[in-house]
């Protein structure tokens, strides 16, 4: 078997170390100055170069060349020996199996045994947190007095699970995720040494999948190039399952041609060949994020084949920005609903009802509607309701009309500064607009839309914004809603009266 590309792509010197310059940067410092220390941790996420920078450190510090400057420099005895993983001075531990007070024990009573081949023992323990209690102490021990030809490098994916008294014997350093243009270049340079051919939008999504792991990276594009083809950005899409399919596209089109039994039909049916609704759902999701990327100008942040951007490009154009919230709104919450588990099928059902029950359209397609239980109203929203009625209705007297801040909404949302687009995208996902009193409520459709807008420095943004427009001072409060217009939150959400209003009916007094 060919050997795998992360093993023969592990950096061999300090320069093909990337995204870690902090690190190596401090490393080669102290070689130079011949000032190496005894105890190093290496913390960071997986496949980040731990292993690969212990490995580099073991090398430099038992390099027989004369300028400390040039080590490693993989030509003498000492280097080649590690490069073949026959050097006797390296010892390299698995923490996840030899995690015991013995196994640690057996380490103390070989490490004063001087090195046999180079000028150090250096002892890789990987996965340091996996160690017993009693194996830490055990360290612990040799940590404080080690013999100076040891050096321990102790690497861990999970800093948090290690004793206090542990760190601070040893010369802490934090490996990052690597980021993607980093990893892009490293996979183009294996690309051009393998004789590969790949293309640039397939590496980017190989890096952007692997989030900064470099070994995941590498693994990545191996398993592509196993194909023996061009890695083109299609083939990457679905080998990664990430791949726009064509019933996303098909479900996109029905809603967009106000279809619910072709939208209903494609969903079974690619159900029914095995896709999980929960991930059909994300990749819904997905695809409505990337329309909204679009339609913010932004469409080189979308991953998609040629053809699918076309297509996603015109679907853009269809729906305004507000309807692709809303749409990614309740797909979002279909994606994350655990309540289909006797019928797995029935969020994403529901989702796409939702959806066609907007208020343009014939009151057949509103009428499932009904039978959403996603209308019931949460816990807290309840509550906040409550709330609401205890302060009666006879100050209800408004300092300003409703209305007036409903038609000039949309304008204010788009007014905000781009420093506050997060904001004005949550301002255009706001349901129902209603003053109280000295009150401005403001009706999201969700907790989660209600807690993203509910932070102080929003709050005050917004009081801001409807004190510079309107010269009036209104505090602001958010709540769960599902009507739409201004239906009021404190109408039982699944009786006559809200199936009334969801059947176009509207409340004339109360
Ligand atoms: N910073 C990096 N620069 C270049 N290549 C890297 C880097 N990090 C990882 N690699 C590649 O990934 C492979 C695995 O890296 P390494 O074993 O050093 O990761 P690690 O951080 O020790 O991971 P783990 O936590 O899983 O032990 C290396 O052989 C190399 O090919
Ligand atoms: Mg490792
Ligand atoms: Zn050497």
């Amino acid at each position: 078997m060919t050997q795998a590309l992360y093993r023969k792509y592990r950096p061999k010197g300090w320069d093909a170390v990337v995204g870690q310059d902090h690190v190596v940067q401090t490393l080669t410092n102290s070689i130079k100055a011949d000032r190496v220390g005894h105890a190093y941790l290496f913390a960071g996420p997986r496949g980040t170069g731990k292993t690969t920078v212990a490995r580099l450190l073991a090398k430099a510090v038992n390099c027989l060349n004369e300028d400390p400057a040039q080590r490693p420099d993989n030509t003498c005895r000492n280097c080649e020996a590690v490069n073949e993983n026959r050097f006797m001075d390296m010892i390299e531990i698995d923490a996840a199996s030899n995690n015991g007070v013995d196994d640690i024990r057996d380490l103390r009573e070989k490490i004063n045994f001087s090195p046999s081949q180079g000028k150090y023992k250096v002892y890789v323990v990987d996965e340091v947190h996996m160690l017993s209690g009693g194996a830490f102490n055990a360290l612990l021990k040799t940590l404080e007095e080690p013999p100076p030809h040891a050096i321990f490098v102790l690497a861990t994916t999970e800093i948090h699970k290690i004793p206090a008294t542990v760190l601070s014997r040893c010369q802490r350093h934090e490996f990052r995720r690597v980021p993607v243009d980093e990893i892009v270049a490293n996979l183009k340079h294996i690309v051009a040494e393998e004789k590969l051919s790949a293309d640039d939008e397939a590496l980017i999504l190989i890096a952007r999948q692997s989030a900064g792991g470099m070994r995941d990276a590498q693994s990545l594009l191996d398993q592509l190039s196993s194909t023996g083809t061009k890695i083109t950005l299609a083939l990457a899409q679905t080998v990664l399952g990430t791949a726009t399919s064509k019933t996303v596209l098909d479900i996109i089109g029905s809603i967009l041609d106000h279809q619910p039994a072709r939208g209903l039909e494609t969903i079974h049916r690619a159900l029914d060949s095995g896709a999980d609704p929960r991930s059909l759902a994300r990749q819904i999701v997905e695809y409505l994020r990337g329309l909204m990327l679009i339609q913010m100008g932004n469409i080189d942040q979308v991953e998609a084949t040629r053809e699918v951007k076309q297509q996603m490009d015109e679907h853009a154009k269809s729906f305004n920005t507000s309807e692709v919230l809303r749409m990614m709104k309740i797909f979002n919450n279909a994606a994350v609903d655990l309540r289909g588990g006797w019928q797995p099928s029935l969020s994403i059902e529901l989702a796409l009802a939702e959806v066609l029950d907007s208020p343009t359209e014939s009151p057949q397609v509103a009428a499932p509607r009904q039978t959403l239980p996603k209308l019931a109203l949460t816990q807290q929203a309840v509550s906040k309701i409550e709330a609401k009625n205890e302060a009666s209705a006879s100050d209800d007297k408004s300092i300003i009309s409703a209305s007036d801040i409903t038609n000039s909404w949309k304008h204010l949302a788009a007014s905000l500064p781009k420093s506050q687009a997060n904001l004005s995208a949550l301002l255009n996902s706001v349901k129902m607009i209603d003053v109280q009193g000295k009150t401005l409520v403001l009706g999201l459709a969700s907790d989660v839309l209600v807690s993203k807008i509910d932070k102080p420095d929003q709050i005050e943004a917004i009081k801001k914004m409807i004190k510079d427009n309107f010269n009036v001072e209104l505090s602001v409060r958010c709540i769960v809603t599902n009507a739409k217009g201004k239906v009021p939150a404190n109408v039982a959400q699944d009786g006559m009266v809200a199936a009334a209003i969801h059947h176009g009916g509207e409340i004339v007094d109360m």
